[in-house]
Formats: C-alpha cells, sequence, structure tokens
C-alpha cells in the first residue's frame, strides 16, 4: 500500500481552492487536482506492509498537538517540478515534526530536507500569471492517513484513519 499522512480540507474550502486552481489554468494550463483530492501532505511514507501499517498508526496515535488553521496566504508556481502550489508564508512544522518525530521511533525514514507545507493544485504547470488567492477558511481540527492507489487516470485516495488534535 501507498501511504501517508496529511491534512484534507474541509469541502467548503477544498472547493475554493478548486475554483481558483481552475482560473489559474487558464494561464498557466496543466492537470488541476480535483476539489476531493485536495490535500496537504505531513508525511510521506511510500510503499509500506501491512505490519509498517500497524506500526504508522500506532506513532500517529502517540502524537500530541493542538487544533488551529491553515493560513492560504500565498500561490506559487515551482519551476524544478512544475507545479502550482498555495500555502502558509511561513511554514508552521510542529505537527509534521511531532509526527515524524513518532514515525521515525518505529523507524521510519524522511528526506533531510526541511517540510515545506504546500497543498498541490495544478501539475505538468507552465508558467504564467496567477490570480489573488479567495479567502479560504481551513481548520485543521485532525490529521489523516491516507492510501493512494495510482492509475492511468491519476491518484486516487481513500482516508483509512482520522486522528483528532487537541
Ligand atoms: P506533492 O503534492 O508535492 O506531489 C500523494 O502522492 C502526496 O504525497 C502528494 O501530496 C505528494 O506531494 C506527496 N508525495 C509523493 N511522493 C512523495 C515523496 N517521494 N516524498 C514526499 N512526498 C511525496
Amino acid at each position: 500500500m501507498r501511504l501517508f499522512f496529511a491534512l484534507w480540507p474541509p469541502r467548503e474550502a477544498a472547493e475554493a481552492l478548486h475554483a481558483w486552481a481552475m482560473q489559474a489554468r487558464q494561464s498557466t494550463g496543466g492537470r488541476v487536482t480535483r476539489a476531493d483530492a485536495i490535500h496537504l501532505t505531513l508525511a510521506f511514507l511510500g510503499e509500506t506492509g501491512p505490519a509498517r501499517a500497524e506500526a504508522a498508526l500506532a506513532a500517529a496515535k502517540r502524537v500530541r498537538a493542538i487544533r488551529t488553521k491553515l493560513p492560504i496566504e500565498q500561490a506559487a508556481c515551482w519551476k524544478h517540478n512544475r507545479v502550482v502550489w498555495v500555502g502558509p508564508r511561513e511554514t508552521d512544522p510542529s505537527l509534521a515534526d511531532a509526527l515524524r518525530a513518532e514515525l521515525h521511533g518505529e523507524g521510519f525514514t524522511f528526506e533531510t530536507r526541511p517540510f515545506k507545507a504546500h497543498v498541490t493544485l495544478i501539475r505538468k504547470a507552465g508558467s504564467g500569471s496567477l490570480p489573488a488567492l479567495p479567502p479560504v477558511d481551513w481548520p485543521v481540527r485532525s490529521f489523516v492517513l491516507v492510501h493512494s492507489e495510482l492509475s492511468a487516470k491519476g491518484s486516487a485516495y481513500r482516508v483509512l484513519q482520522e486522528f483528532p488534535l487537541g
């Protein structure tokens, strides 16, 4: 199973971001993330067998973090991977760090690059001017473990478990 931990937006926030991305695509081109697939990855586990998945669940249950909001303050285009993303101006690494520390304790390893909070909205994007962002209310009350299935149509995501924050 290909697994990752993520923040999932409420439906209204996802729809506002999707609508923005459809508008942005008029100048950048590329493939827009479906509204129901919009998320922010906290920790990517990749291919994971059943025993390791259990270990990941145990790690996630130990995470203690407070509820917060995800500020959607900037939109940008990464040239190296041709992705248009939105996210906070400054990454608050506390939840991702707490989760990764627990996962590390279970033997999971992660790239050493610092975590950069981003929500991918367009892939295979060209350069182009991006429209102003709408106000987006993304309360962070939980994080989720997600199963990702790759197919010719793209990735299909299924939330396996939700972990509430305090
Ligand atoms: P991306 O949006 O920056 O591409 C499901 O594929 C999620 O996991 C996506 O949010 C993706 O981030 C992230 N992801 C995919 N492969 C990854 C990797 N090797 N390392 C870190 N994150 C990855």
